[in-house]
């Protein structure tokens, strides 16, 4: 992601964490946040709230919960909230009971969220009202939903989750992994997959090759995330990770916002950008989990990424 255009000046100074928390507006006139210390914005700049639809909501296909008791979700990276208060906004009103854990670092992005105007105008009361529930009580409980934020390193907050509470659906909105590898890696999207219940979804934004192989490894089937009709025709426009359900061979249709991976996806996956991030012990720094990836990839003997994208014709930034 790159900053471009929309943007307004006003930022919180804070030298830990993610730095400068500037304002921008994007292009859908949705409010977002940028990063002066990950030097990227938290939301596509095409739309903050658009990309919370496409990229999230939309492929975790909520109506298939409508008959089941409990929903589960993880939302990993609450940032300002946009991803799960649109899914929260989505089941008000239906019959599905959502229990649901958020995982995040900074409690600048909600607070600032919850302070714009124009934020405040995408949702209801109620949603609102849950949002500044987890900024005072890092909780909430309401007639059909209830909720917990663990504030601090997702690495070191998802070991406190047990792997038997079993997730329907995992939204995984951490900045790129190039900028934040530490929540890509090879053990960490381990760690996530052990928290699905059969069935359940890793949902995510990215469709790194590094990303990929690791879901893949980690049991899951993977699934392409299709650009809507209208918008700019990329060749993904993220990922969705299945853990694969007894008897059930297939998992979508013509009309569902997601496909298996092409032929020229899969050939992403055995090149050298499907070296994936590692992290043992869970507590690397990015830039020590960088290194050993480098240092992976110009020792191993797999196609370059380069070559790949000329072969398929792709710019560079694939
Ligand atoms: C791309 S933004 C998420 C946007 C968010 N999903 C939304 O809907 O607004 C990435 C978020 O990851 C958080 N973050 C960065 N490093 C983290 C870490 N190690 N553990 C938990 N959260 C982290 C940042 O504070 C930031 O809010």
């Amino acid at each position: 992601m790159t900053l471009i255009g929309c943007t307004t000046p006003k930022s919180i100074n804070q030298s830990k964490l993610l730095g400068n928390l500037s304002e921008i507006s994007t292009c859908d006139g949705s409010f977002s946040l940028y990063s002066s210390f990950f030097k990227e914005p938290f939301h596509s700049l095409s739309g903050a709230l658009t990309e919370a639809r496409v990229k999230f909501l939309d492929p975790s296909e909520i109506n298939r919960f409508k008959n089941k008791d409990n929903l589960r979700v993880l939302d990993v990276c609450v940032g300002l909230g946009y991803n799960s208060a649109l899914l929260i906004e989505t089941i008000q009103n239906t019959s599905i009971n959502l229990e649901w854990r958020g995982l995040e670092i900074d409690q600048r992005p909600l607070i600032m969220a919850l302070k714009n105007n124009s934020f405040q105008k995408n949702w209801t009361q109620p949603v609102l009202n849950i949002l500044q529930s987890l900024l005072k009580k890092s909780s909430w409980v309401d007639k059909n939903s209830k909720g917990e934020i663990l504030w601090g390193d997702a690495r070191r907050k998802l070991k406190l989750l047990p792997e038997t509470f079993k997730n329907d659906l995992i939204l995984l909105d951490a900045f790129s992994p190039g900028k934040c590898p530490q929540l890509w890696t090879e053990e960490f999207i381990k760690s996530l997959s052990q928290r699905l219940s059969p069935g359940g979804r890793i949902v995510t934004y990215c469709r790194a090759a590094a990303v990929r192989g690791s879901l893949r490894r980690a049991g899951l089937d993977l699934y392409s995330l299709k650009e809507p009709l209208g918008m700019n025709q990329d060749w993904s426009i993220g990922t969705m990770a299945i853990l694969p359900e007894t008897n059930k061979a297939s998992y979508f249709d013509n009309s569902s916002p997601w496909q298996s991976l092409s032929q020229m996806e899969e050939e992403h996956l055995l090149t050298r950008a499907a070296i994936p991030y590692r992290d043992p012990n869970g507590i690397e720094s990015s830039a020590k989990i960088i290194q050993r990836r480098k240092k992976e990839q110009i020792n191993c003997s797999l196609e370059s990424t380069s070559s790949w994208q000329k072969r398929w014709k792709l710019g560079k930034k694939s």
